[in-house]
């Protein structure tokens, strides 16, 4: 560990980053002291009796800056009984859990893309992990399934990678010409912040990404959103819908309305 002195010149050198170390130990502080008070989140009543669900349910237990949409992800994406899962960002893969066991229960094939190398993150035998920029692939990415004798339309995108506003933008526009013409599309951290809120009542640590998400989306559509609450709402050809907790997830449903 650094020696006090060493800490010291650190931060007569650089006194801007000093104060943001600090801020940040004194928020894990008080996030961890928050979160002990409110003790461990409830377990869910009844068993549902699909078991890949319950791996979920106990899964989401374990407090992230997802795990409370982990269940509605399985949900959502079972819903549409996809052929192909496209998952953008995977890291540690707590999404990836979720897709790996919708994924097997309707024999779809699930791609998940990272930029680090996180081959470890499945062992579903329809997985594939391609290490890559997500935006670079996109280009190549129907050929890419074409020679796997995989279907090229993906039926449900999940975008969970830098949520950076220019290349939230980039993703849009570079994977949504790649959908089904029903389609899902998920984007976590559509309501990012310093210090989120879960349903639970616990808090978690988090980033100020300038709304970049977000941003994307409200350009994307030419709308805004508050992000802050739960919302539905419709456009010619889409269904969305925002969950504002646990650093926000937006649902996007392409839908055929037919009108
Ligand atoms: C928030 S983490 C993903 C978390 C994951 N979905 C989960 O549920 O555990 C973001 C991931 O996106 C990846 N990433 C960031 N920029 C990327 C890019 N341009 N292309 C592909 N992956 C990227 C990072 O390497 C990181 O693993």
């Amino acid at each position: 560990m650094a020696s006090l002195a060493t800490n010291l010149k650190k931060a007569i050198r650089d006194p801007w980053k000093a104060v943001l170390v600090m801020r940040e130990r004194v928020l894990n502080g008080y996030v961890k002291l928050y979160n002990g008070l409110r003790g461990k989140p409830a377990s869910p009543a009844r068993p549902s009796g699909i078991a890949a669900f319950e791996e979920v349910r106990r899964y989401a237990l374990r407090r992230s800056d997802i795990n409370e949409h982990l269940p509605r992800l399985f949900v959502e994406t079972l819903r549409v009984r996809p052929r192909l899962i496209v998952e953008l960002g995977v890291r540690r893969g707590a999404s990836t859990f979720v897709f790996e066991r919708v994924a097997q229960l309707c024999e779809a094939t699930l791609v998940s893309v990272d930029i680090e190398d996180c081959a470890e993150a499945s062992d579903y035998p329809h997985w594939h992990f391609i290490q890559s920029d997500d935006v670079a692939l996109a280009p190549r990415f129907p050929a890419w399934c074409a020679e796997r004798n995989l279907p090229t339309q993906i039926d449900v995108l999940f975008i969970d990678t830098s949520h950076i506003y220019e290349h939230t933008v980039q993703e849009i526009d570079a994977w949504f010409p790649l959908l089904a013409p029903q389609a899902l599309v998920f984007f976590h951290d559509t309501n990012q912040r310093l210090v989120y809120a879960r349903d639970d009542k616990s808090i978690g640590q988090g980033w100020n990404n300038d709304r970049g998400v977000l941003r994307a989306l409200e350009e994307y559509f030419d709308q805004s959103f508050n992000e802050q609450i739960d919302f539905a709402h419709v456009e010619p050809g889409w269904i969305i819908r925002h969950h504002a907790r646990c650093s926000g997830l937006t649902i996007l449903e392409k839908v055929n309305f037919g009108f």
